[in-house]
């Protein structure tokens, strides 16, 4: 997990990379949002115009709005066009309830899979939250392949009448993730390391660290050793995990059971 300063978290797994909404993606919110699919399934004005992405952009100006209610645009580096949206919705009481779309422009290549799994973390580790909770319109399939792949845990019963769609009450499906099975679901089903690109002990406690969001100089307090031999373990895990970046690594270690997620 990648955090810039900013008005805004950017977080990243190497292929999407979610940053802030910004003026310049209204035109593609507008096309994005005013899907036929996105229209069934999620509560947005319909029609949705370009006032109607202004005033979602309104709700976040500052830092503190946004941090009230975090939210992105799904991007796929190089390509930084707005491609959906993801956010938390947080309760102020250890939960927040997550919600997502992409573009039909951008569908089929799992980045609601991928942006969930980032968004979820960022929920756990950042945000401290100690339950993501989600829910869909019965029906909506696609969304509940997503969630469920994550690692949700969605019974298959229908909770009558739980959500309010443009005047009328529909059917929902619940679920609810912990940072538990957010880990466990993300572990890769012993994909043994070949010796020679197994980690260390000393560079699993620095991706340990990493994990934590800590930066080279905190790790290297904690450790008791220098920021350079600390910056040579760093690179050595990235080589060996295969990953352009810290955050990255941090995915890959995540799935791979090598770390785990602050409590
Ligand atoms: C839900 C949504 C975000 C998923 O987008 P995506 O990341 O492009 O998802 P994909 O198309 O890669 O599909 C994800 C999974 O769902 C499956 N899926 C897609 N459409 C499906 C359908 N109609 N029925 C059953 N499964 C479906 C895919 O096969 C895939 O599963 P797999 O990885 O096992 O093959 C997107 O469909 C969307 O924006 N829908 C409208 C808005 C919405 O419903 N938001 C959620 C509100 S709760």
């Amino acid at each position: 997990m990648l955090t810039v300063p900013g008005p805004a978290v950017t977080l990243s797994d190497g292929v999407v990379l979610l940053r802030g909404e910004q003026p310049t993606d209204i035109d593609d919110m507008v096309s994005g949002c005013a899907d036929p699919l996105t229209a069934q399934w999620v509560p947005l004005p319909a029609p949705y115009g370009p006032d109607d992405a202004r005033a979602w952009l309104a709700l976040r100006e500052t830092d503190e709005q946004w941090w009230s209610w975090p939210m992105w645009a799904i991007t796929t580096p190089p390509a930084p066009r707005w491609s959906g949206s993801i956010g938390l919705h947080p309760d102020g009481a250890g939960a927040a309830e997550v919600g997502y779309l992409v573009a039909p422009w951008a569908r089929g290549d799992r980045l609601a899979e991928r942006s969930l799994r980032l968004v979820c973390a960022f929920a756990f580790g950042t945000l401290g939250l100690q339950v993501v909770t989600w829910r869909a319109y019965v029906g909506n399939e696609a969304s509940r392949r997503v969630a469920q792949q994550v690692g949700f845990d969605i019974p298959d019963h229908a909770f009558a009448r739980w959500g309010a769609h443009r005047g009328e009450r529909r059917d929902c499906w619940l679920g609810t993730l912990t940072p538990e099975a957010l880990a466990r679901r993300g572990r890769l089903p012993d994909a043994a390391d070949p010796t020679d690109r197994a980690l260390t002990a000393r560079e699993v406690q620095v991706l340990d660290l990493m994990t934590r969001g800590r930066t080279n100089q905190e790790i290297a307090d904690d450790l008791g050793i220098s920021t350079n031999t600390v910056k040579n373990h760093v690179r050595s895990v990235l080589e060996k995990l295969s990953a352009r970046s810290r955050a990255e690594a941090v995915v890959v270690g995540l799935r791979r059971g090598l770390t785990t997620l602050p409590d």
